[in-house]
Order: structure tokens, then sequence, then C-alpha cells
């Protein structure tokens, strides 16, 4: 089975417990048409003020979030500290623009990590590199004044130099004073991404040398994800997003520690308006597929301005729930397996364990190439009721099962067990 090579975080936990949420809040909650909204709509500071100034969460219990996420089978948590509009949900001593200074009047990020740690997950955050707040950072490609007619008069006044300060000091805040923090995730760099003789931004602006620098020496066994623009060997993860791979993520040829991030619905931030809210199949299959291919499933949620999960988050979250409380042993400490599923299948594995993820129901038998004379046991994973496997050649009363002399007969069910997805467990000899 394929192992990546050592970096220098400590990913040991993470390879095993392979299921996250990742949790989107803060002001743009309030305008509910996603975290982007002010650079895709190029809203200035003084319009987006009225969001700061109404912040008020007053139904705010991370402890509600964290016994949900811990229910669904999660076992981390990463929570964006400050995203691309620059607010932070912490009392930093660098700003004005926090929490603390709305009405919310309170660090919000304390009793969010007490929470979640309580339930037991592992502790991410997220901090933007982009921040669309900040006086000195350059106006760009995304940044909402990229279209101001005195755009270089205004980009002459800021400096990145300090900008490049102002995070490293938040940092070292985000890093000393909530507890250890087990994964820290920048977001992220676009170096070539011109926009009207306006630069992209990578590892110079960032100084990305220096921020690592400080983050593994702050915390020598964090996890810190792929987006500073650095060479492949600095990260000890690489974040896909809104995909799903058809195999182990390889970077240079190598195989790669690797996580994807999924929303429920299309947006990262709360947004009242979306339909496209991912089916029961897609989130079990998205986190299958994930660690069928060797990876970590993220998934998105963005609770509301109250500081609520919403009733369609609930519900995906309890789809999580349901599946997890029966199928958690097909992948928590599972990866790739060494076999070839057959298809609208997915194989996990841990040991002698195989795990068969059933995508689409098939009539009653399941060939499994290359698996004749090697299992030794099969049953349902949802009620641990016998599965009949057939060898080579073994004869039913009216038919003859295929005879390939190295595939077994899987003999299921007629009806598909009430399960989203349901899953055989091998035991290999
Ligand atoms: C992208 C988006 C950002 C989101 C992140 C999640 O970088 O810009 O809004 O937080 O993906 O990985």
């Amino acid at each position: 089975m394929l192992t990546p090579a050592p970096t220098r975080g400590d990913t040991s936990w993470f390879v095993h417990d392979r299921f996250g949420i990742f949790i989107h809040w803060g002001l743009y909650a309030l305008a509910a048409r996603d975290a982007w909204a002010k650079s895709r709509e190029k809203i200035d500071d003084e319009t987006y003020q009225r969001y700061f100034n109404h912040f008020d969460p007053d139904l705010y219990d991370p402890r509600l979030w964290a016994r949900a996420a811990r229910e669904a089978g999660m076992k981390y948590v990463v929570v964006t500290t400050k995203h691309h509009d620059g607010f932070c949900l912490w009392d930093s001593q660098y700003t004005n623009y926090k929490a603390p200074n709305t009405p919310a009047k309170r660090d919000l990020l304390k009793s969010f990590v007490e929470a979640f740690r309580a339930e037991g997950l592992r502790i991410g955050f997220s901090y933007s590199l982009i921040d669309w707040h900040h006086p000195d950072f350059l106006i760009d490609i995304f940044h909402p004044l990229r279209d101001h007619p005195n755009v270089a008069q205004l980009n002459a006044r800021r400096d990145m130099r300090r900008y490049a300060a102002y995070m490293r000091s938040q940092v070292r805040e985000l890093l000393t004073g909530y507890g250890p923090v087990d994964l820290i995730r920048f977001d992220f760099s676009y170096p070539d991404r011109e926009y009207n003789g306006l630069p992209g931004k990578g590892r110079a602006d960032w100084e990305s040398e220096a921020l690592l620098r400080l983050v593994r020496d702050l915390a020598p066994d964090i996890i810190v994800n792929n987006r500073l623009d650095l060479p492949t060997e600095f990260a000890d993860v690489h974040t896909l997003e809104q995909t799903q791979p058809r195999e182990w993520v390889h970077v240079d040829g190598e195989p790669v520690v690797w996580e994807t991030c999924q929303t429920l619905s299309g947006s990262w931030g709360y947004h009242r308006d979306d339909t496209t809210w991912k089916s029961p199949e897609q989130l079990i299959q998205m986190l299958i597929s994930s660690v069928a291919c060797g990876g970590n499933l993220l998934v998105g949620v963005s609770p509301t301005a109250r500081g609520t999960l919403d009733d369609r988050t609930l519900a995906a979250l309890k789809v999580y729930a349901d599946w997890m409380r029966l199928h958690s042993r097909s992948i928590y400490g599972c990866t790739q397996s060494e076999f070839t599923a057959p298809t609208d299948c997915r194989f996990t594995q841990n040991g002698k364990r195989l795990y068969l993820h059933i995508f689409s129901w098939p009539f009653r038998h399941l060939y499994l190439d290359g698996l004749a004379g090697r299992v030794e046991y099969a049953q349902l994973l949802n009620d641990a009721s016998e599965v009949r496997v057939l060898e080579p050649g073994t004869r039913t009363e009216w038919s003859v099962a295929r005879t390939d002399a190295d595939a077994l007969i899987l003999e299921l069910p007629t009806v598909k067990p009430r399960v989203t997805v349901p899953v055989v467990e091998l035991f290999l000899r």
C-alpha cells in the first residue's frame, strides 16, 4: 500500500482520522450570499461596515456545533479565524476589525476551541493570506477596489512588508493563545493572476518562508497546507477543493498526504438562497471516495449570523451521523486498497479488512476480480449479516456462477439494505 514520504509536521493522526469539519463564519454570514460577496460585488469598506455593526450572534453556542460534528463522525475541525474580508473572530491586539468590537462583544474563538476540544476533536485554524480590509494589502485581481479609478495611487500608499509582519503577529497570537493547534491552513496564493497591470500574490508578498518558520518554531508538530506558494516539500498536506480525484494524489510524481474540501451546498459562507445542496448519496460518497484514494474529506459548514446551524445543515450532518454510526470502521484507519474495486464500487482497506462500498446496488451477484481464494468471511457492515461468498466454479441452483479462476462472487440480498451506501466487510485470509 502507498505511504507518502514523511514531512515536518505530524500527520499520523490526520491520515487515521480521515474526516473533518470546515467552519466558515464571519461577517459575510449577514450578507448571506457567500464569503466572496465583498469581492464579487466590489463592496467598499464603508458599505461592508454594516455587517460589522450588526454582527450579533445571540444564539451562538459552539458546544452545539461541536456535538453535531462529533456525532457526524468528524474528528477534526478547521475554523476560519480570519477569512478574505479580514474580519477576525478572536481578540487580536493588532486590529480593531475583530469580534470583540462588534455587538458580539467577545472573543468568539476561545469558546469555540474549548467546545470542540471538549468533544474530542483536533483543532485546525484557517487563516486567510488575502485581506480585503487591511490598509497595507495591495489591491489586486480579487480586491473589491480593483476597478477603482485611482487604484495606482491607492496602492502607492500600501506596503506589503507591513502586512506580512501583521500576519506573523496574528499567527503568533493564534498559536500561543488557544492551546495546542494541530493544523493551520493558509489561504491562498495566486502569483500568476495579473489583472490590469496589478500583479497576483505569492511567497514574496506573504514572506512565506518567514511565516512558515514562525509556525514551525511555535508548533513543531503542526500540519501546514500547501497554499503558501512554497516548494512541495514544505507542505504536510495538499488541499484540493470541490473535486474528488480518481486515484491517490501525486505531486512531482510522488504520493502525498492529501485532503479535499467540499461544501454542503455551493458556498463556503452562509448562503440563504442557495439551492444546490448535495444529496445524502453524494455526501456519503464524497467521504468514501476520498478514503478510497488514500485521502481525507473536510466538509464545509456555514453557520448563520445568529450563530446557528440551519435546518439544511443539521439534516446533512445527520446523514453523516446515521451512516457513520454503523460504518465508521470502513473510514477511520483505512486507506486506498491494494485491490481494484468493481464498477460502481469503492474499496477501502485496513490491514486484513477490506471494505466494499456499493454505490449502485446490483442484482444479487457482485464479481470481485482478483479475490478468489483470498476471502475468509464476508458480512454487511450495517447489521453484521453474513454475505455468501462463492468461489470460482461454485454451482448455484439455476445457474453456474462465472468461472473465471480469479473472481469471487458475493451473493447479495435482492433488496438494498436501508442505509445510504451499503458496505460489505471482507475478512481477508
Ligand atoms: C478558496 C476560497 C475560500 C475558501 C477556501 C476553502 O480558497 O477562496 O473562500 O475558504 O477555498 O479552501
